[in-house]
């Protein structure tokens, strides 16, 4: 069996009980009566809000409390009206009892939960969202839907069939309290401010706060505020971007040079926040190719002053204000993209996320389990004998690629 402290926290401390469920109270009870009463009102519900504050964890704790079972789909199972009907026809078309738990273990019916259906409106088609619509139309069953961003125009027939639920970020003193309670069970010392620290960083997003406080706090069950302070590159997304703002619209290379002198951005973030923002600065490929190439001088001088050649940095400035000034007439002001920080950090986890949740999808469909069980109780056990085993017979039955054995043989912790 895989080691307990091997567990992601987020995992390992999701909420069981509704009542677990930290934050949002309003949003909790909106969307539990509806589950309890007046589904009749609307078919569908739309839980939205920012990622990480226990939409998905909400949705499966209630299914647990109230014993539905949760029939799921995923962007990636909604891509399609055949996809879709496959799996949510059937799971709507019959009616559940319609009473609640009576204290046995009896699932009292299906719910259909399509989860981060934003990413279906990702999808040129239009096939799924409509064949959605139909779905809760027909549905007897309750339908319950989550997203981050409602306000993608392709969601809209599907926002008019729906009670609307809003989650917000989720307050600082509610996340320290989260935290401190993990601390305890996992036996980590930590300093209060840097919880407090760790907690006002997250923005409300108790995800990333407790992989932070796992990451941060490592091997040696301690924490203190002087850990935490790795965390202050991600603050500075706004300081970047002024310092962008300013970067891109200076018309000579020593203003440039010398303001670059004077900011306090992390050289390495500005770097690569400047070269995800020359296309849209230059249109023209031949000032495109001369901005990259100086983009690229400066990386070289910055990888040459390390730590200690400083003096170095004059010539890394200049490089970088060349970039700024190839064509100092086409200026026209333009929004950044995002500082790479954040974008780095999300891909990985997304994609991370994404594969274990492509093979517990495949588990699931072998073993007639959701995602959510194949992913806590199966895969530690599918890793062990992989470890073993690379080419164990499950590998094929549950038809999984050479790529997706490498994941779950090298994952340290999921
Ligand atoms: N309100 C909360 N109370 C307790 N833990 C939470 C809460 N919100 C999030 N978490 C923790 O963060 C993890 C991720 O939460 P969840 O998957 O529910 O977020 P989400 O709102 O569905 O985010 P996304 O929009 O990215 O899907 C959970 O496993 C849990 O550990
Ligand atoms: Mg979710």
């Amino acid at each position: 069996m895989q080691k307990q402290t091997e567990l992601l926290w987020v995992e390992k401390y999701r909420p069981k009980k509704i009542e677990e469920v930290t934050g949002n109270d309003e949003a909790k009870v909106l969307f539990i009566e509806w589950l309890k009463n007046k589904r009749h009102t609307k078919k569908a519900v739309l839980l939205y809000g920012p990622a990480g504050v226990g939409k998905t964890t909400l949705v499966m704790a209630a299914a647990k409390e109230f014993n539905f079972t949760v029939i799921e789909m995923n962007a990636s199972d909604t891509r399609s009206e055949k996809a879709i009907n496959a799996v949510a026809k059937p799971a709507t078309a019959y009616k559940s009892l319609d009473s609640f738990s009576d204290g046995t273990n009896k699932s009292i019916g299906n719910i259909l939960f399509l989860d981060e259906v934003d990413g279906i409106a990702g999808n040129e088609d239009r096939g799924g969202v409509n064949a959605i619509l139909k779905i809760v139309e027909k549905s007897l069953v309750p339908v319950i839907m989550a997203a981050n961003d409602p306000d993608i125009g392709k969601l809209r027939p599907l926002k008019k069939v729906s009670l609307l639920v809003r989650f917000q970020q989720v307050r600082i003193p509610l996340i320290i309290a989260l935290l401190q309670k993990i601390c305890l069970l996992e036996h980590v010392k930590a300093e209060f401010e840097a919880l407090e620290r760790i907690a006002q960083n997250s923005r409300g997003d108790v995800r990333s706060a407790i992989n932070d406080l796992q990451s941060l706090s490592g091997e040696n069950h301690s924490l203190t505020l002087q850990d935490t302070m790795m965390l202050h590159s991600r603050n500075k997304d706004i300081s970047i971007d002024e310092t962008l703002r300013r970067y891109f619209s200076t018309q000579s290379i020593a203003d440039t040079s010398s303001m670059l002198a004077f900011s306090s951005v992390d050289y390495d973030d500005f770097l690569l926040s400047v070269a995800d923002n020359l296309p849209k600065r230059y249109t023209d490929t031949a000032e495109l190719a001369r901005a990259y190439e100086y983009a690229s001088q400066a990386d070289m001088f910055r990888g040459r002053i390390g730590t200690e050649n400083w003096h170095l940095l004059k010539y890394f400035f200049n490089a970088l204000a060349k970039a700024s000034a190839v064509n100092p007439q086409s200026y026209k002001p333009f929004t950044f993209i995002t500082p790479p920080i954040r974008i780095i950090t999300l891909f990985w986890t997304k994609n991370k996320r994404n594969i274990l949740n492509n093979i517990c999808a495949k588990i699931g469909e072998q073993c007639h389990v959701s995602v959510e069980t194949a992913k806590l109780t199966f895969i530690p056990y599918v890793r062990l004998m992989l470890q073993r085993r690379r080419n164990h017979p499950i590998v094929s039955s549950f038809k999984l690629t050479p790529e997706e054995v490498n994941y779950i043989v090298t994952m340290g912790r999921y």
